[in-house]
């Protein structure tokens, strides 16, 4: 298979291309990403001279290069993690989310469109449903009630993408995974953030009541889904993907300083989200009845592997924190 993998200098695109390289060996992939903030070269450090693998520094908007990267490298199946994926961030600023997520994920398709593949696989989010109340739980059918920029653009693009299979044919599939956590995670989202800040003695800003509930999912359990669902995912299908370990954020939270040996009292609760959404909750069942893919790393295991890895990776973490990064929390987080 070529691969043409979008954002996989990204978190969970990175551990696509490692775990595609270290799976099929006779497969190859390309890497097109804009490296913006989020996107590090680092991340793929491990495989960067496997000749099996190259990267185009691009953005997907750019109708031109995509449609030249199409023509010359001739994919088989394309996977597209690329996009602007903080919800925070698509608050302050949310022109980039859409520009990115709906505009890119719109200029991906026609290319696809204009070329012969086997797969397009659109890697979506469970943020989509909105938040549930419990005992709900979302399934494929679930209507799409987004609360944030973020959630509204990946919900666009999830309906742009089904379009182009009912329109033109194109053989889509969706995936919908809760939240993701792991090493290589940005620190802008909960889990590294909380990991970060506590190995530095910071307090960790904990949104409200922190009673918000999540779906926990580790990223090589999301990652081995999405390869499963390339080779035998029915097209034109949503595949939901979730951990099926919810928990409130602040277990979580205490959870990880448990793991880094900090106390209670770095905690700190700050103003809540606006349109924070209280709970998302989802069902696999579907996934795991056609394809046999279960999440193999429990919460426990996941967190212990995410927190020794922050610990023993501060080259990293001190790379990736300077910088942008510096601006962006100063606005997110001071004077809340
Ligand atoms: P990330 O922010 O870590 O990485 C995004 C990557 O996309 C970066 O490498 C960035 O440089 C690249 N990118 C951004 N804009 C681009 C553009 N215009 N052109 C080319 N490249 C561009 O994101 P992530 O957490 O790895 O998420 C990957 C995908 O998975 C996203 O589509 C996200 O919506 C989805 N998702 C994420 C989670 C999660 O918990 N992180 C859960 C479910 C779904
Ligand atoms: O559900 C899947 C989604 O999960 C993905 O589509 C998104 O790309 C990903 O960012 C994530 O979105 P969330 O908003 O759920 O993740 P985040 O890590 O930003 O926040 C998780 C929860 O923690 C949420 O309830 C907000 C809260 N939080 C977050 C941060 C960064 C805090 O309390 N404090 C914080 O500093």
């Amino acid at each position: 298979m070529r691969v043409l993998v979008t954002g996989a200098a990204g978190f969970i695109g990175s551990c696509f291309v490692r775990l595609l390289l270290a799976e099929q060996p006779s497969s190859e992939v390309l890497n097109f990403d804009k490296l913006t903030y989020a996107g590090n070269l680092e991340n793929l450090s491990s495989i960067s001279l496997d000749p099996r693998y190259r990267f185009v520094h691009g953005d997907i908007c750019d109708g031109e290069l995509v449609d030249r990267v199409f023509t010359e490298w001739k994919p088989d199946v394309v996977v597209h993690f690329a996009a602007e994926s903080h919800v925070d961030r698509s608050i302050f600023s949310p022109l980039p989310v859409v520009e990115t997520n709906v505009r890119g994920t719109f200029t991906l398709l026609e290319a696809a469109r204009a070329h012969r593949l086997s797969r397009f696989l659109h890697v979506s989010t469970d943020e989509v449903y909105g938040s549930l109340d419990p005992p709900l739980e979302a399934d494929e059918a679930f209507p799409l009630q987004p609360s944030s920029p973020y959630s509204a653009s990946k919900a666009a693009s999830d309906l742009l993408a089904l379009s182009y299979v009912k329109t033109y044919r194109l053989p889509v599939i969706v995936t919908r995974a809760s939240n993701n956590y792991g090493p290589y995670q940005f620190p802008e989202k909960l889990i590294p953030l909380m990991i970060s800040n506590a190995l530095e003695d910071v307090p960790l800003p904990v949104y409200g009541d922190g009673m918000q509930v999540r779906d926990w999912l580790f990223v090589e359990d999301h990652c081995r889904a999405i390869l499963t669902l390339v080779e035998h995912g029915r097209e034109g299908e949503t595949y939901n993907i979730g951990g099926n370990r919810s928990l409130p954020n602040l277990e979580v939270v205490r959870k990880i300083l448990e793991a880094t040996g900090r106390p209670e009292n770095l905690i700190r609760y700050v103003t809540d989200r606006p349109g924070h959404d209280r709970r998302y909750a989802l069902s696999s069942e579907k996934l795991i009845r056609e394809t046999g893919w279960q999440p193999l790393i429990s919460f426990e295991d996941g967190l212990a592997q995410t927190v020794e890895w922050y610990r023993s990776n501060p080259e990293w973490v001190n790379h990736v924190k300077s910088g942008e990064y510096r601006t962006y929390y100063a606005l997110n987080y001071e004077n809340r």
